[in-house]
């Protein structure tokens, strides 16, 4: 085989063997099938309660700062920060109680006189009959208040056309270190 035959093939097995690790979403016939059925179907109402584990120190951070202005060490709110994470969910507010998804996205500060970080990420669940299925998330996040309130605005998977707010209250934050441990209460409207 010549050396593009061998290329396409290595394409061809990396797509073909992605539907098998990540198949979570249906073919857009199914979509479409779903969406023309949505005038009989009832919307209900879901709630969800989890402890979201964000670990910016020690061997295995679980968010990473990706970027920071010149200006943002000098500023009392860090304005500027940027940070991805992959943070896992769990059960419980042990971090070794039973995983149910991750929050994946990029939090960073957007205020320059009071600490308010923009949220913008996606709970991706693996749990029982929500795996697969996620909803995103696009918010204000004052972390010191008490709860904080955030805008759900979409979904995926059993939660698509989903809307609603994600309640944060932080459970533990260790000012040493940084790492803190948030409850989430999350109510979403969908089908
Ligand atoms: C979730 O789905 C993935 C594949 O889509 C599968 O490998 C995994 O075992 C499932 N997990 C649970 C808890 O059902
Ligand atoms: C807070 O973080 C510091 C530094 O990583 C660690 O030594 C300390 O044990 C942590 N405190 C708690 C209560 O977990």
């Amino acid at each position: 085989m010549d050396k593009l035959a061998v290329l396409a093939l290595i394409v061809f097995a990396a797509v073909m063997a992605l539907p098998f690790v990540w198949c979570t979403a249906d073919d857009p016939e199914k979509v479409a099938e779903w969406f023309r059925a949505l005038p009989s179907a009832k919307e209900k109402t879901t709630q969800l309660h989890f402890y979201f584990h964000d670990t910016v120190t020690g061997k295995n951070p679980t968010a990473v700062p990706i970027a920071r202005a010149p200006s943002t060490d000098k500023s009392p709110t860090m304005f500027g920060f940027l940070s991805m994470m992959d943070d896992p969910l769990t059960v419980g507010p042990d971090p070794n109680s039973e995983p149910v998804g991750r929050a994946q996205g990029i939090y960073g500060s957007a205020g320059q006189d009071s600490l308010g970080l923009l949220m913008t990420l996606n709970f991706m669940f693996t749990s029982k009959e929500y795996n697969g299925s996620t909803l995103s998330v696009l918010g204000r996040n004052p972390i010191f208040e008490t709860y904080r309130e955030m805008p759900i605005t979409g979904g995926t998977g059993v939660f698509r056309l989903a809307r609603g707010i994600a309640t944060a209250k932080t459970h533990v934050f260790n000012t040493t270190s940084g790492d803190a441990i948030v409850e989430y209460k999350v109510i979403i409207l969908h089908y």
